[in-house]
């Protein structure tokens, strides 16, 4: 039923004649220990477009979110900050909502993963996995701070790495020569929290067993509820197996304690998702609604999460499998989306683009960057780019060229010259019935999330509307005798065109929508179909309501997310090392650099910083393991040229066989770039 369901929203021509709609939206939940900042913003801004279109359109829908406040990066920092998690929580969270709130992203209710409603479903969930048979134990071993007294994941650990000697390496593998190895292989390695000398010590953990569900997981990813390269790369991480997903973390944690487990508690990913149907059930107390019409088996409401494409792993295999063996309903599909890059580049503080949602709202209008979003986002997985040359070049030519000028030109003349109410009549009922026509289109490419493909609609109207005042000329018309229906008519038009266009941007910007309501004098505007042109109406004076972008504004953005550079620029400044020691000729020549295409990229299970690369070397294929995990993700790789040491002799590493190295640049983190030569290049080339 549900999939039939969600063909015929997809795919039905005329979404007008639906009925009433019950859909329950959801955005990834922001960690608690970080503020928002313009690359989180792409998905909210995307979410509450949609759910803000779909309201208009009179659907029963609920956009819920909470902070995901669990964990031990958010145990570790109120540790430092000399707080209780639960006080960082709770003043992370109030600087959260503000955001949104301010950014307009208007949730129907907004929680937190640390709450009674999500610990109950916590414990009812796993207790019904566990009653099924999807929950097992077994002893592992694990590093562990005697100091601290807790265990440690790879990346709490550091040494020098085994292979290079390089300094201050994380336990999963060396950033400076790529090589992998297990954390106890690091030369002097510490505890990155307390400096002590971890341990091996062994402890009990509790595993979900996913690869019960690979059936129900193949037949769910390609039913219809991922997009389509989601749910390739999904088949292909079906193909290579579904291994245990370890549930369980040891104290210290902060998240909850597992039922008759004492001192063993969910791991944040566990109760993440389950995060967002408390926070629905916290809305469904607070207004009394149904949770069970929204989350049982044989619920026909929809279920949509909007995700960034990091995170497809957990919500398109685990959260599906989890709500199956628990017995409720499973979404109706996930949206994923791709990241945002600034000016053409990855968030960066030393440039200044990796900008918070509060330096933003210092400075600008929240509304532009909701428009220029929305003028980027289409459906797929594609990286989105805010270049602000384009940007303030969008917003002042649509927003405020094409649209909001619409406006001022005419209500000048309705004001002084019909006592700012509108003509009786509609003198060109065709070209108000093009703009109200074009609602259906409008509604399917908004319903599809191509709001790129919308918003181009929306300006290509408000073009013609342009075009209408341009040919009737109303500032010639005013100088005539005896013109003074023709003036009151052709103005009137604008100002009913302009209701239009306001009313199909709505759900991008509907602050400026609603103070253009206020203008026009008219309640909030539903969804165009039926609606009738304004005549013998009378309209407020019109204020300015949207200025145009400075530049100097932008300036100072930038200039204000620089406020890191200075701890930044330390370690930079150490990755121009020293020149090596000299080398003979013959011993370079004996190196086979070669221009490889990467053909595969994967995450490797349990390595915080590897990637598996399949890369083609012409008449080969290499499996190489790179540690370019935290600059890259997968999809940014595949298909990409670069070059690697093609005749580096096969390590066995702890995840596989390297038969290569991916030649990087960089000083590690973010800061690293994989070789990429200039097109023409041709995988198996001799790099000379
Ligand atoms: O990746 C993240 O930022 C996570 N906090 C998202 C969680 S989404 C959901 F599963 F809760
Ligand atoms: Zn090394």
């Amino acid at each position: 039923m549900r999939q039939y369901r969600l063909i015929f929203i997809v795919y039905f021509p005329n979404l007008n004649t639906m009925s009433k709609r019950k859909i329950l939206v959801t955005s990834a939940l922001p960690y608690a220990n970080g503020p928002i900042h313009l690359g989180h913003l792409v998905e909210y801004i995307q979410t509450d477009i949609w759910t803000r279109f779909q309201k208009q359109r009179d659907n029963q829908c609920y956009y819920v979110c909470a902070d995901d406040a669990h964990g031990t990066p958010i145990m570790l920092r109120a540790d430092s900050e000399g707080i209780s998690p639960e006080e960082l929580i709770a003043g992370v969270e109030k600087e959260h909502r503000a955001d949104f709130d301010e950014f307009s992203v208007e949730f129907d209710n907004y929680h937190s993963t640390h709450s009674e409603e999500n610990k109950e479903f916590s414990n009812l969930i796993y207790q019904r996995l566990k009653t099924a048979g999807h929950i097992s134990s077994r002893t592992i071993t694990q590093a562990f701070d005697p100091e601290k007294k807790m265990f440690l994941s790879d990346r709490f650990i550091k040494g020098e790495c085994p292979k290079c000697g390089a300094k201050d390496q994380y336990g999963d593998g060396c950033e400076k020569c790529s090589s992998t190895y297990a954390p106890a292989d690091l030369k002097n390695a510490v505890s990155a929290i307390s400096g002590a000398k971890p341990v091996e010590k062994e402890s009990e953990h509790y595993f979900f067993d996913l690869a019960n569900f690979t059936e129900m997981l193949r037949n769910w990813t390609t039913d219809g509820h991922l997009q389509s390269e989601v749910s390739n790369k999904l088949a292909e991480w079906l193909d290579g197996g579904l291994k245990q997903w370890d549930i369980s973390r040891d104290a210290p944690y902060f998240g909850f304690e597992i039922p008759d487990a004492p001192n063993k508690y969910f791991y944040v990913w566990l109760d993440a998702p389950i995060g967002y149907m408390a926070s629905f059930k916290n809305l469904c107390d607070k207004q009394g609604l149904s949770f069970d019409e929204f989350w049982a088996k044989d619920s026909d409401a929809e279920l949509y999460h909007f995700i960034g494409k990091d995170i497809i792993y957990f919500h398109a295999l685990f959260w599906p499998a989890m709500l199956q063996g628990s017995d409720f309903r499973t979404p109706s599909a996930i949206f994923a989306h791709g990241f945002l890059t600034v000016n053409g580049e990855k968030m960066s503080k030393s440039r200044g683009t990796f900008i918070k949602a509060r330096t933003y709202l210092d400075h600008l209008n929240p509304e532009y960057l909701r428009y220029y979003f929305a003028a980027k986002l289409s459906n797929g997985l594609d990286d989105i780019d805010l270049n602000f040359e384009d940007f303030t070049q969008r917003i002042n030519s649509d927003l405020v060229g094409k649209v909001v000028n619409i406006a001022s030109r005419c209500s000048g003349f309705i004001k002084k010259r019909f006592d700012n109410t509108l003509a009786i009549n509609c003198s060109e009922p065709e070209l108000f019935k093009t703009f109200i026509e074009a609602n259906e289109s409008i509604a399917k490419l908004y319903e599809n999330r191509e709001f790129s493909k919308a918003m181009r609609e929306i300006m290509a109207l408000a073009d013609k509307a342009n075009q209408y005042i341009d040919d009737k000329k109303p500032w010639l018309i005013a100088k005539e005798e005896g013109k003074e229906a023709e003036l009151h008519e052709v103005c009137s038009m604008g100002i009913n065109l302009f209701r239009v266009l306001i009313l199909y941007l709505k759900p991008v910007i509907p602050k400026l929508a609603s103070e253009a309501e206020n203008f026009l004098n008219i309640e909030s505007q539903a969804w165009a179909e039926g609606i009738e042109p304004l005549t013998n109406h009378t309209i407020n004076k019109f204020k300015p309501l949207i200025t145009r972008i400075d530049a100097d504004k932008i300036e100072a953005i930038l200039e204000a997310s620089k406020e890191n550079l200075e701890k930044v620029k330390q370690p930079k400044a150490k990755q121009f090392e020293p020149i090596a020691d000299e080398i003979e000729f013959n011993d370079f020549a004996k190196i086979d650099l070669r221009i490889a295409r990467i053909i595969k990229a994967e995450h490797v299970e349990g390595a915080d910083k590897l990637l598996q690369l399949t890369v083609d070397i012409g008449d080969e294929k290499l499996n190489v393991f790179a540690g370019i995990k935290s600059a890259y993700t997968p999809e940014d790789l595949e298909g990409k040229l670069t070059v690697v040491v093609a005749n580096l002799k096969s390590r066995k590493m702890r995840f596989g066989i390297s038969e290569g190295m991916v030649l990087a640049a960089g000083a590690g983190g973010k800061d690293l770039w994989i070789l990429s030569p200039d097109e023409g290049a041709v995988a198996g080339m001799r790099v000379k």
